[in-house]
């Protein structure tokens, strides 16, 4: 291994940063030359290659983004493009490339590496969407900003008596909305796993506000529907002020969390250990606190996996 490439890829997360300084830094330390590509796959079939050293990440740990830059490029879902890219990659005398994103972005690594480039994942998305793993880079930070922007909503909302309801994002996975919805004290949660029946969710405000609620916190997560139609039929049905807020691009911005830098500084380590180690096609996760890899086909195989207890606890503490 003389030579890896890195680059960032699909939504960026708070932390990828923290990611990408490790990876050069470990890499740097065992002797392995780095090259950055910018904008994800997009800059990879446009050559976007330059070359890293200590301190290109220098300044970084702290800052929200991506200083690699990230993008969503579909045309990588072709072939004939991902072998031009597994050729921009020889031509720069790549031997392996880190890619740091979620589960598109490990769609594209996977298929990569079936065409001969050695690839290792990091997943690097607030969604937490990856069943393979506990937490993925950028989580933390984002149920963080939720969760402060949700308690200066609820002052405003119990000065008002009023139901709020917070969209928070996820695409498909409702992590985001039930750990905040939980950190919030939530009395309902709208997931897409769960669903939710619109008539009992007025019927649960309406016995909160009588049993001397002063306000009503719904989470919902994007993709369910939207918060506004949602607060105009709740207001309808209840009689009670309702108030919708989509948090929006918020969510993803940021200076990452100790979490997530942390989790961010053993991932990239592990990226590097594992290319030194011959080993090729892994994910990098962490389980039980410990960083661990697993072949990239059988962790995007995996159901996805809903905390049911969790959302059980804040059924039984928050209505
Ligand atoms: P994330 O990685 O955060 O899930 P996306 O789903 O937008 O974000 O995927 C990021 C990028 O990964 C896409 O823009 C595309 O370049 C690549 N990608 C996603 N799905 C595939 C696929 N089926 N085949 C090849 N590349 C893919
Ligand atoms: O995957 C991260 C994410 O922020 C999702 O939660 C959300 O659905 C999506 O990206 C938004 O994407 P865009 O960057 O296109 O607004």
């Amino acid at each position: 291994m003389k030579k890896i490439a890195v680059l960032t890829s699909g939504g960026d997360a708070p932390g990828m940063n923290a990611a990408i300084r490790a990876v050069v830094r470990t890499a740097i330390h065992n002797g392995i030359e780095v090259m950055g590509v910018q904008r994800g796959y997009a800059g990879l079939i446009n050559g976007e290659l330059f070359p890293m050293n200590r301190s290109s990440v220098s300044d970084i740990i702290q800052r929200g983004g991506t200083i690699l830059r990230t993008a969503r490029c579909l045309e990588f879902k072709q072939e004939e493009v991902r072998k031009e890219a597994a050729q921009i990659l020889a031509d720069n005398g790549v031997d392996a490339l880190v890619v740091i994103g979620g589960d598109g972005s490990f769609t594209g690594a996977k298929l990569l590496s079936k065409l001969g480039v050695k690839t290792i994942g990091l997943p690097g998305t607030i969604d937490n969407d990856l069943t393979y793993t506990d937490y993925t880079i950028g989580f933390d930070t984002a149920l963080n900003t939720v969760v402060d922007a949700i308690d200066k909503i609820r002052d405003t909302s119990t000065s008002h008596e009023r139901v709020s309801i917070v969209e928070v994002m996820g695409r498909n996975c409702g992590d985001i909305a039930l750990h905040t919805g939980v950190a919030c004290g939530a009395e309902y949660i709208i997931t897409p796993e769960k669903g939710y029946d619109k008539d009992e969710l007025c019927k649960v405000i309406l016995e909160g506000k009588k049993s001397g609620k002063m306000h009503n916190l719904v989470l919902l997560a994007e993709g369910v529907g939207g918060a506004s139609e949602l607060a105009k039929y709740v207001e309808a049905q209840t009689g009670i002020e309702t108030r919708a807020t989509v948090l929006g691009h918020i969510q993803r911005g940021g200076s990452p969390s100790a979490f997530d830098r942390v989790l961010a500084s053993r991932m990239g380590s592990k990226a590097i250990e594992l290319l030194m180690e011959g080993k090729t096609s892994r994910v990098v996760g962490i389980k039980d606190n410990e960083i661990f890899d697993q072949d990239i086909d059988e962790a995007l195989a995996l159901d996805r996996k809903f905390d049911e207890k969790l959302y059980e606890i804040s059924e039984e503490i928050s209505k």
